[in-house]
């Protein structure tokens, strides 16, 4: 009986331990914060709201990574706030979606917008938290650099105005790209460069040299090369892909077991990618996407799986191949098409696809309202409707040349931020 006694309460001190020491790295963070902190500090902060369930699911994670940097020996320390509460603290970091991530480090503010798992987030304190710029000095070094990062950028030389430059990129680019220097010397044998000093982007087991000339202002060129040409992409990268101002191809594959039709796909693409690159490489990026719910919404439809698709972030527009793609050929052809304009670009950031993404946003949100709760989801619905159509009929009774477009450009800006805020926020 007394030794029961005994486990019992030894597994609540364990408990107890066990949470005080979880709390012990990260930090609860309030107003006073920004008075607190010390300039030379570096914090990991996650900005939370107590009826966020995805802030909740990070919970867990988040102590994680306390403790393993504060292990590590890691300079960032790891807090966290409460954005309903710290709203002076919420707002001096911009805060419009939960959970927001950020780097606070001499000053500025990093926001990470990776996925929200462990691995994406310790990357991300570690690249932010190091220096800008880091120095690889030795063939070691590069080597074990180059295998741990699919895309790493490298400024070869002594200091110059191109440098200047360069730590200028990295102070806004490094949320999602490492930044090294070298010299000459201790590059591979095989990286033969032109002249020097140089900026070098190191990706698919080759490497592509900056050219003022011909590549215009270095940050333009860094945001259209950081993605490796040819990788599994996940939404948060797809979307982030907007910025390189590239299409991307994507074969659309199963989520976990790939049939043989998805892994001929798969490897279709990959092989277009590689043999050409030279081609292709200018205009498009190359992937697949495992599971298609992210381009379903995309498109407000039902993609097949497996499938192919060129995607346009710029403009969120897509093309679909016109005709079966079983060969190279006909995936060539496709490309082809879509640059050549012979493959019609659908969707878009028009009016009316605004209008209609508003309209499929909202069916997606309320059916399963409607499923779960059919007499409330009626009322939720119905009411705003009613009260709307009774203001609508009394504008228009007072004012009876409001036209159609003027109405609908009521319409895209709300839209828009929706837009935005699910998909960072998901
Ligand atoms: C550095 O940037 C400035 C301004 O963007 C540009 O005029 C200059 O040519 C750049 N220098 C080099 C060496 O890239
Ligand atoms: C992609 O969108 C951009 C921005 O709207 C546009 O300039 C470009 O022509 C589009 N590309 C294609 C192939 O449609």
């Amino acid at each position: 009986m007394s030794d029961r006694r005994n486990i019992v309460l030894l597994s609540v001190l364990l408990l107890l331990g066990t949470v005080l020491s979880a709390s012990a790295y990260v930090e609860e963070l309030d107003d006073s914060f920004m008075e607190r902190a010390e300039p030379d500090e570096t914090w990991l902060i996650k900005f939370y709201a107590p009826w966020c369930s995805f802030c909740k699911q990070l919970d867990p994670v988040w102590h994680q990574i306390g403790s393993e940097l504060r292990s590590h020996g890691s300079p960032v320390q790891v807090g966290k706030a409460d954005a309903t509460i710290s709203t002076g603290l919420a707002k001096e970091f911009r805060v419009n979606n939960y959970p927001a991530i950020f780097i606070l480090k001499r000053n500025v503010k990093y926001n990470y917008v990776g996925p929200r798992t462990k691995d994406g987030i310790m990357e991300f304190a570690d690249r932010v938290g190091g220096p800008l710029v880091r120095s690889l000095s030795s063939l070691q070094l590069f080597q074990h650099a180059m295998s741990r990062y699919d895309v790493m950028l490298v400024y070869v030389g002594t200091t110059s105005q191109l440098k200047g430059n360069y730590t200028l990129a990295a102070e806004e680019l490094i949320i999602h790209i490492n930044f090294f220097s070298a010299t000459r010397d201790i590059l591979p044998k095989g990286v033969s460069l032109t002249s020097l000093p140089a900026v070098v982007v190191f990706k698919d087991g080759t490497y592509l040299a900056y050219n003022e000339e011909h590549d215009g202002d270095l940050k333009s060129w860094i945001k259209r090369e950081r993605f490796p040409n040819f990788f599994k992409i996940d939404s948060y990268t797809l979307y982030a892909m907007g910025e390189s101002g590239k299409l991307v191809l994507l074969a659309l594959v199963e989520e976990r077991y790939l049939c043989d039709k998805s892994l001929r796909y798969k490897s279709l693409v990959e092989k277009v990618a590689t043999e050409h690159k030279e081609t292709y490489s200018r205009d498009f990026y190359f992937g697949f996407m495992e599971g298609s719910g992210y381009i379903n919404g995309f498109i407000m439809g039902e993609v097949m799986v497996p499938s192919f698709i060129v995607v346009n972030l710029s403009n969120d527009g897509y093309f679909l191949p016109p005709g079966p793609v079983e060969t190279e050929r006909h995936l060539l052809d496709f490309l082809d098409g879509v640059l050549g304009g012979s493959v019609e670009a659908q969707g878009g950031n028009g009016l009316a696809q605004r209008f209609r993404r508003l309209v499929y946003q909202t069916k997606i949100t309320l059916m399963p309202v409607f499923i779960e709760a059919p007499v409330l989801a009626c009322f939720l619905v119905g009411f705003p409707i009613c009260i709307c159509a009774l203001f609508c009929y009394l504008c228009c009774k007072a004012r009876p040349t409001l036209d159609e477009d003027e109405a609908a450009a009521l319409v895209p800006p709300v839209q828009r931020h929706k837009k935005l805020s699910d998909k960072k926020s998901d």
